[in-house]
């Protein structure tokens, strides 16, 4: 909420992704949507931007979608079919998207709306190519949004050793957006993987009514299952989009701390990485962002359940 109590203005800038998907549900209950943009990361673009219909068809969201990106910047296309299967959004027996993205100008629809509206926060949960595209287009949005917070690095990797999959899938895009000068609240997978979507917490989207929640329970069960087959000590799906949303509408239940973060683009093993510095000194970098560290977890995974619960009649 901002300080008039009033929903944040967002865009969600999205690769679903089973938590992307669950995501743009906490986003559309507790925020206010000015739209959606899709990249091409967890799955090809026409995959993710068909997911993102499917998932605003779900809940009745009539906010505008916008296809963007369908390759990085620099680095070649590779997906995370991995983790969320051929579809991007495996799992679960779904509707067809009732109509496809209102356009293929993502990165003119962040510049338009940002120019139009002040005050507007950027939340990518995927690469960050369309962010980096509309900041290098449109230089002057960056003094007029109220800031981005994306899910995305962290003091590990999940891609590589080093680097977490949405900074790894487009480093250099990423470099442009942790240079870009403004306020910047950095989700990553030292936080995400402290919201797991244990049995336990699925149990509660399964007992909501209606056929919607069915269908998440079922994209978190397929999720989950491919976090814990591959961690040695995982009883759940990282959750970690939610997070870029809810550190915005819910700060109360995380712990962020003041650092510089660069990206790491030449090194043969850590292309990707983001560089937290957490050196103790007193004469440090400028912090350049708010690294999110730790989240009350059961509270934050109530708030999805609640969401999910508000659209699934
Ligand atoms: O590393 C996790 C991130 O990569 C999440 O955004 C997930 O959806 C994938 O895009
Ligand atoms: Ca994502």
């Amino acid at each position: 909420m901002t300080s008039s109590n009033s929903p944040i203005s967002m865009i969600i800038d999205c690769d679903p992704g089973h938590d992307d998907a669950m995501a743009l549900v906490v986003a559309a209950r507790h925020a206010n949507v000015l739209g959606v943009t899709t990249v091409a990361g967890n799955a090809p673009i026409s995959a993710t931007t068909r997911n993102a219909r499917i998932v605003l068809d779900m809940i009745g969201s009539t906010a505008p979608l916008h296809q963007g990106a369908h390759r990085p910047l620099v680095a070649p296309p590779r997906d995370a079919s991995y983790v969320h299967g051929k579809s991007g959004l495996d799992g679960a027996d779904l509707p067809k998207p009732s109509r496809p993205a209102d356009s293929e100008d993502a990165v003119g629809f962040i510049i338009d709306t940002c120019r139009a509206i002040e005050g507007v926060w950027l939340v990518p949960t995927g690469p960050l190519t369309n962010i980096a595209l509309a900041l290098r287009s449109a230089p002057d949005i960056a003094r007029r949004i109220a800031g981005i917070s994306l899910m995305g690095g962290g003091s590990f990797g999940n891609r590589s050793a080093a680097a977490e999959f949405n900074v790894w899938a487009d480093p250099e895009a990423a470099a442009m957006v942790f240079e870009y000068g403004g306020k910047l609240i950095m989700s990553g997978l030292d936080v995400t993987h402290k919201l797991q979507a244990t049995p336990q917490r699925i149990a509660k989207v399964r007992a909501l009514p209606g056929q919607l929640a069915s269908v998440l329970a079922d994209l978190f069960v397929f999720f989950s299952d491919v976090y814990v087959s591959r961690h040695d000590n995982m009883q759940g799906g990282a959750v970690h989009d939610p997070c870029a949303v809810l550190a915005l509408t819910h700060p109360q239940l995380f712990t962020t701390k003041p650092q510089h973060v660069v990206i790491e683009l030449n090194g043969e093993h850590t292309r990707g990485m983001t560089m937290i510095d957490q050196r103790g000194l007193i004469e440090r970098l400028n912090p350049n962002c708010e690294v999110v560290w730790d989240v009350q977890a059961e509270e934050a995974f109530d708030v999805i359940v609640q969401a999910i619960g508000h659209y699934s009649k």
